[in-house]
């Protein structure tokens, strides 16, 4: 995994050395937007419980669901700074900390599972953690949610054409604004935990996430629309305040980057299921209309939203468009 790493003889050593044993219990704070019944609320909690019995509660996380230590507007500022000491943002909320991230925001860029792991894990997920650095952040790994779906009211979503006089919230994100001008619809950057709100007073007409998101935070029921598109990805960088991470100790550094490595495990294993599962009971708890698209209709959009790789080349760089490109043949 991507992170921290030590060989043999370092790890023993900081086990050894009673030096670096723990004082006083260690308080880590975990901030994080999405309900807990999530890939990412599941695994910040498992995070959480693999520390604290690693440590034999020497060190405790606490986590903060929901927005409510800090909504996503906040949550990157109070990291940088110092209030808190960890949050996973959607790698789409990175763009303003490296314009890089902006790049798994493209379209269609992880066409399959096996692609999002492949790019996560190689070199376009290094290079993006390790652009975090120079901004006092430390990059500890990937969590991944899943693709995104669209939904939306009065009339299905099936054509390129069909986004036009439709206004779709969206994250914060230069790339996603330009996705929704190509496809001729609206946009407007909302908060999270505000969408429902603005879904539901018609002040957005749409929106796009994961079925996880969807299902948690009950868009299903403000929306008459959703389209199986798979068009974009959602995934989280865990992050934490490197001041901080060079101030843990050894010993606690190493159980720390090993509990996220175990996380990262757990929540490729699981997130598919948990999107299948809440696609289920969506199905079972509403009347939205659902349409899947065929690869035909697929292909339509794919052709919509080409000219956005060209566009962005100049942002990203050439290596990282043609690394994303690669993952998609
Ligand atoms: C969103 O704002 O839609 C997502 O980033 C929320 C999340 O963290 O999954």
């Amino acid at each position: 995994y991507i992170g921290f790493h030590l060989n043999h003889k370092e790890q023993q050593m900081a086990f050894d050395d009673d030096q670096s044993g723990i004082q006083k219990q260690i308080v880590i704070k975990f901030s994080h937007v999405v309900a807990e019944n999530t890939p990412k609320g599941l695994a910040a909690q498992k995070f959480a419980d693999l520390v604290e019995q690693k440590s034999d509660h020497r060190v405790k996380v606490e986590v903060f669901p929901n927005g409510s230590l800090y909504t996503d507007k906040e949550e990157l500022d109070a990291l940088k700074s110092g209030k808190v000491q960890m949050i996973a943002p959607a790698t789409s909320k990175l763009g303003g900390v490296s314009s890089k991230w902006q790049v798994l925001d493209l379209p269609f860029a992880f066409p399959t599972e096996s692609a999002i792991n492949e790019g996560l894990n190689g070199d376009i997920g290094k290079s993006l953690l390790a652009s975090l650095e120079q901004q006092n952040i430390k990059g500890l790994g990937f969590w991944v949610n899943g693709l995104k779906q669209i939904t939306n009211k009065d009339h299905a979503i099936i054509k390129p054409n069909d986004f036009k006089d439709e206004k779709f919230r969206i994250m914060s994100s230069v790339v996603l604004k330009k996705q929704f001008e190509l496809l001729d619809g609206q946009s407007k950057p909302i908060d999270f935990n505000e969408t429902y709100r603005n879904l539901e007073s018609g002040n957005v007409t749409g929106e796009e996430n994961t079925i996880s998101n969807i299902y948690s935070k009950k868009y299903y029921r403000v929306q008459d629309y959703m389209t199986i598109s798979n068009h974009g990805f959602l995934g989280y960088a865990i992050l934490m305040n490197e001041d901080y991470w060079h101030s843990l100790p050894l010993k606690v550094r190493v159980l720390i980057q090993n509990s996220i490595n175990e996380t990262v495990q757990w929540n490729q294993d699981h997130y598919r299921t948990m999107n299948k599962e809440q696609l289920r009971l969506i199905k079972k708890e509403s009347n939205i209309q659902i349409h899947e698209l065929t690869p035909y209709e697929k292909q339509k959009w794919i052709e919509k939203l080409n000219p956005m790789y060209k566009q962005y080349e100049p942002i990203a760089g050439r290596k990282l468009i043609s690394d994303i490109r690669h993952l998609q043949r």
